[in-house]
């Protein structure tokens, strides 16, 4: 019964985008810390990883998981969208962007260049399609496990595989900055007074983002990781 009003309600639909979207920023936050092993070195990361491969069956409903919020966040995006243009068919004649930011009004074209961008990462580093003679399967380390530190190394080490993810987190970093605040508005986590210090936190975690996963590749590129 919730969930059926959940799901034909336009403010449930939006709840649904809301959640799915902020448990996508807690994976996007916890993904960034994880990669940060590159930094200690190939055992901090290589165990890492065989931690989380270790998880076997729970590592695979933490997956499926992720795949159907994203889904459901991408179908309920969609569906709003469409929503919105029906509900007002002929355009408005003048577009007040005073209030809406660059941001915000790319959220569609962002978002969709995002999951092009999870479809070749997962192509890339998951399964290997990308890079097949670097991939983790065929690199062991000392210790017998997977080499995901020295598959990440290679990857970087092409300027153009860099370029393109530099340019990837740009734009979920510009998805960011206008989702982070507007998930707290839509779940009514805000009030008039502290709103200018939602936007500010929202901008700062966006750029914290960016920032945090580009060091990667460029220090890869710049040969701090080597
Ligand atoms: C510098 C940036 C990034 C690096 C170095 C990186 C690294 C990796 C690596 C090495 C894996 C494979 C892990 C393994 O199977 O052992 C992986 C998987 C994945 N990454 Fe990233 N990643 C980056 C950015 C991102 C971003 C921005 C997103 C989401 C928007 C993302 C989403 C994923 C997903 C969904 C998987 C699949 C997880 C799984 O197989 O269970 N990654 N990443």
């Amino acid at each position: 019964m919730i969930l059926k009003r959940l799901v034909t309600s336009s403010v449930g639909r939006k709840t649904i985008v809301a959640v799915t979207g902020l448990l996508l920023i807690l994976f996007i936050l916890v993904h960034m810390l994880g990669n940060w092993n590159m930094f200690l070195g190939p055992d901090a990361m290589n165990s890492y990883a065989a931690k989380l491969q270790s998880l076997g069956g729970l590592l695979w409903i933490a997956r499926i998981g992720l795949i159907v919020i994203f889904l459901l966040h991408v179908f309920f995006t969609i569906q709003l969208n469409i929503e919105n243009k029906q509900a007002r068919p002929i355009p408005y004649k003048k577009k007040d962007y005073v209030r809406a930011t660059l941001t915000s009004r790319t959220m569609a074209v962002s978002g969709l260049l995002i999951l092009a961008f999870v479809i070749y990462h997962l192509l890339h580093y998951t399964l290997g399609v990308v890079q097949p003679e670097t991939f983790k399967a065929k690199l062991t380390d000392a210790q017998g496990r997977p080499d995901v530190y020295m598959m990440v190394i290679y990857g970087f080490r092409n300027p153009i595989i860099s370029l393109s993810y530099i340019i990837a987190m740009l734009l979920l970093a510009m998805h960011l900055d206008h989702a982070v605040q507007s998930v707290f508005q839509t779940l009514g986590w805000t009030t008039k007074n502290i709103f200018p210090k939602l936007i500010r936190f929202s901008r700062a975690f966006a750029i914290f983002i960016f920032i945090g996963y580009t060091l990667i590749p460029l220090s890869i590129l710049l040969g701090i990781i080597k």
